[in-house]
């Protein structure tokens, strides 16, 4: 990651933590971009701007840095609805539908989106395409059982499945202990179709396509910083 789009990644986050106030329960998102809003939450916190804040962390990962931090933590038991997220995503089209997952925690963050009444998206520039599938494949978490069967479902879809691997070589694990498939489809014309029969499928256990998920998508880049909003036709230019 070059020094611009850390920075982006940066301001991003740090203007999303402006929605948040004090006494919310607040989604923890996964990832770098995620983990900079992390950060300036614990400094808020820590400064007295902020109070009565309880985090609800996407991954373990998350969570060793926010308790790291001092963030007080919760679970979705104790607060099975949250008022705010902000997370990371791959892929952002100008419909604030989403592809997510590169960092592994699809399955989580979507269950945490999915709770929460806002769902902030917090990404530098790079990250935005006219069409989802143009510059990401769409992860899928698949559990280990046949797991090589879903490679000719998934190419008879006309994607392009590829198992994701640590750098020794050695297939990528997920937190339920579950494995990712990398999807190249190429521009997806009808997400919400490609969405509906990846769900279909038996030993699929999440795939990467958050649709109408995210109501703010803020944007850092170049030009500053841009909020924008489900419902309103947000060009990626
Ligand atoms: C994690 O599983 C992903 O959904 C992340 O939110 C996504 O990969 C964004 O990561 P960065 O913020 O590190 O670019």
């Amino acid at each position: 990651m070059n020094e611009d789009t850390s920075e982006f990644k940066r301001q991003a986050a740090e203007h999303a933590v402006g929605f948040i106030k004090s006494g919310m329960i607040v989604g923890l998102g996964h990832g770098s971009t995620a983990t900079f809003a992390v950060r300036h939450i614990a400094q808020l916190l820590k400064e007295g701007q902020l109070r009565n804040i309880l985090g609800l962390p996407c991954s373990r990962q998350v969570e060793t840095e926010a308790q790291r931090l001092g963030i007080p933590l919760t679970t979705l038991e104790e607060h099975p609805a949250l008022d705010v997220t902000i997370d990371g995503a791959d892929e952002v089209d100008p419909h604030l539908n989403l592809i997510k997952g590169g960092g592994g925690a699809l399955v989580r963050e979507k269950i945490v989106a999915q709770a929460s009444l806002r769902e902030i998206i917090v990404v530098d520039e790079s990250k935005l395409s006219p069409v989802l599938g143009t510059h990401r494949p769409v992860p899928l978490e698949v559990i280990p059982f046949g797991w090589e069967t879903q490679l000719s479902f998934l190419k008879s879809m006309g994607g392009k499945p590829a198992l994701r691997q640590e750098n020794d070589g050695t297939p990528f694990k997920t937190e339920q202990g579950n494995l990712i498939l990398d999807c190249t489809f190429g521009p997806i014309d009808r997400p919400a179709r490609l969405a509906a029969s990846l769900s279909e499928r038996a030993g699929v256990v999440e795939h990467g396509l958050f649709l109408g998920l995210a109501r703010d998508v803020i944007v850092a880049g170049r030009s500053g910083i841009r909020h924008l909003r489900r419902g309103e036709y947000n060009d990626p230019d």
